[in-house]
């Protein structure tokens, strides 16, 4: 089927908030080189768990599987920045200023021909910023804990942006990130989590395990209240009514309790929606790790960013 008539039929349109989640986060990447400024002792990562290629090309839908995003009609065939290429362009211009900059750079991706294709484009637009580039191909889930395991956090801080399609970020990697000196910016596929969650019974099976998953327990199951009803097609096996809360707000609430499990400080969600007003994705920034010195001006930027394009 034809993008474009994908995009009317399934009426999910995707646009601006894709290019506003890159913006929020390159912005966050400057003001946190001037805030670690001063901090000479500590070793900057820059950690994009599912990296791309370098450039986000609107080609008409956004991820591969039944939870894929159409694009709006007028971004189709335009390209933007992606966050690699962002992070790189930030982290040289603040050298260049004579401020500093990221010395390691670690690119996640499942896709090997987007890890050449990335590479590529360094050696083009970055290449005196080559050597300090780590290509790691794999499911996130299993190169992500691996690669947070290996950093001390001790004189090593940082910045992760974790930005899936859909669901794919298991929450056994979400709790890897427990205890790591860096902030994290990441986006929860609130649409995708939706679609699995129905309004009045609860989710086939095939969902089931994937919420587990991406929650790490069957909490999720208290979005559902269950309560004596009399239409038989709504009971569940016990005989009870069972339903959930329409719209965003008890999911977000879950999920943001869920995230303060592993982290010191969790800020936001912006929600991110469709030109139509559907629910896409909740963008968070959390602080594993940190000291009051360090969470200061994390909320600060952080809470001042997501509420600008909330
Ligand atoms: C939303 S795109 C990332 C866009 C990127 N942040 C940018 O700004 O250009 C998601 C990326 O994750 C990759 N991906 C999908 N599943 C993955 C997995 N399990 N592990 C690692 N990467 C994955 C896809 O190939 C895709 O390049």
């Amino acid at each position: 089927m034809c993008a474009r008539r994908m995009a009317k039929e399934s009426n999910t349109f995707g646009g601006e908030w894709s290019i506003k989640k890159l913006d929020c986060v390159e912005s966050y990447l400057r003001s946190y080189l001037k805030v670690m400024m001063k901090k000479n002792w500590a070793e900057l990562y820059y950690i994009d768990a599912f990296s791309g290629n370098g450039i986000q090309r609107f080609e008409g839908t956004y991820g591969e599987d039944q939870f894929s995003i159409a694009f709006e009609d007028e971004l189709i065939g335009k390209f933007v920045e992606g966050s690699s290429m962002r992070a790189l362009k930030v982290s040289d211009e603040s050298e260049r200023s004579g401020e500093r900059g990221f010395k390691h750079f670690c690119f996640l991706e499942l896709s090997g021909d987007k890890l050449s294709e990335l590479r590529s484009r360094i050696e083009d637009s970055y290449p005196h910023m080559l050597a300090r580039c780590k290509f790691i191909q794999g499911d996130v889930n299993d190169t992500l804990p691996e690669l947070v395991r290996s950093i001390p956090w001790k004189e090593q801080r940082g910045v992760m942006f974790i930005d899936p399609w859909a669901t794919q970020l298991s929450w056994s990697s979400v709790e890897s990130l427990r205890g790591a000196r860096c902030d994290i910016w990441m986006l929860f596929p609130l649409g995708a989590i939706i679609r699995m969650l129905p309004g009045d019974h609860l989710p086939p099976r095939e969902f089931e395990g994937a919420l587990t998953r991406i929650f790490g327990d069957d909490g999720w199951k208290d979005l559902y209240r269950h309560e004596r009803g009399v239409q038989l097609s709504l009971f569940d096996e016990e005989g009870q009514q069972v339903s959930r809360q329409r719209g965003t707000k008890e999911l977000i609430d879950y999920t943001t309790d869920r995230l303060r499990t592993v982290s010191q400080c969790v800020c936001g969600p912006a929600e991110l929606r469709t030109s139509t007003n559907a629910p896409l994705f909740a963008l968070y920034s959390m602080l594993p790790a940190g000291s009051q010195e360090a969470i200061r001006p994390f909320k600060a930027i952080s809470n001042h960013l997501l509420k600008s394009i909330a």
